[in-house]
């Protein structure tokens, strides 16, 4: 997550904690704030000032895009969660992370032997795990992320879709493996393998490509793209009330 600190409090943020008396201090990068107690990081995040500029996609625990490393001042163990998920305690100390450079393999799926052999030679880092579980424990999605490292290795590719299905991609496992390995990619490859060879193409998802590719939404999205935030808001509320969800 990418944060500018604009040094005065998020007046939404505000708003949705009026209620809230009891403040509790946090540390950012650093420097101590007061925020109301009982807000996700997020949401204390933008109550202390900054504006959310990168890095928080979904706000809904889905995306994986506002990893943060948290410790409490008085332990030495650092821990990880989701800022959008998880509650700000009392004197903690929280690093967004915007991005975790870990190796991504490049390959072409169709000429890919599905097979353990590829996983190995796009991955070599594979054989050094150490089941050392360091990649569990900073799972904020608390998966069992060892485990299917290891079933990658056994070749037991149901499990590895099975354990790792969840994944959001944040990169923390990544970014404290010892063996520097990336095993939210290795389970993305396996799982794209595991796909490929077990579900025939679907005609559905071809048609819609084609679609797109002819350009048969483009008038709909140019429309989109020239309304204004009200028009917007507006055609959302409206899809959204046609759907039945609560608006
Ligand atoms: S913003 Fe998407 S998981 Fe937190």
């Amino acid at each position: 997550m990418t944060i500018d600190d604009h040094r005065e409090t998020n007046e939404d943020a505000r708003g949705e904690t009026a209620q809230s008396q009891t403040m509790i201090p946090i540390y950012v990068l650093g420097k101590r704030y007061e925020v109301p107690q009982g807000l996700t990081i997020m949401k204390a995040l933008e109550y202390a000032g900054h504006t959310l500029k990168r890095g928080c996609g979904c706000r809904g625990g889905a995306c994986g895009a506002c990893a943060t490393v948290i410790r409490h001042t008085d332990k030495y163990r650092l821990q990880v969660g989701l800022a959008c998920q998880t509650v700000a305690e009392p004197d903690t100390h929280l690093l967004q992370l915007p991005y975790v450079p870990a190796h991504k393999a490049i390959y072409d799926l169709d000429r890919l032997p599905p097979d353990e052999a590829s996983i190995t030679a796009l991955y070599p880092e594979l054989l050094r795990c150490m089941g050392c579980n360091t990649c569990t424990r900073s799972c904020p999605m608390d998966l069992e992320v060892m485990n299917y490292v290891g079933a990658t290795l056994r070749g037991d590719w149901d499990q590895v879709v099975d354990l790792s299905m969840e994944c959001l991609m944040c990169g923390m496992c990544a970014a404290r493996c010892p063996a520097e390995l990336a095993p939210f990619n290795i389970a993305l490859l396996v799982r794209r393998m595991r796909g490929r060879q077990r579900y025939a193409p679907s005609p559905d998802l071809r048609q819609r490509l084609a679609d797109i590719s002819a350009g048969v939404f483009d008038d709909e999205l140019q429309q989109l793209k020239d309304m204004n935030r009200e028009k917007l808001q507006e055609r959302f509320y409206h899809h959204q009330k046609s759907k039945g969800a609560a608006v």
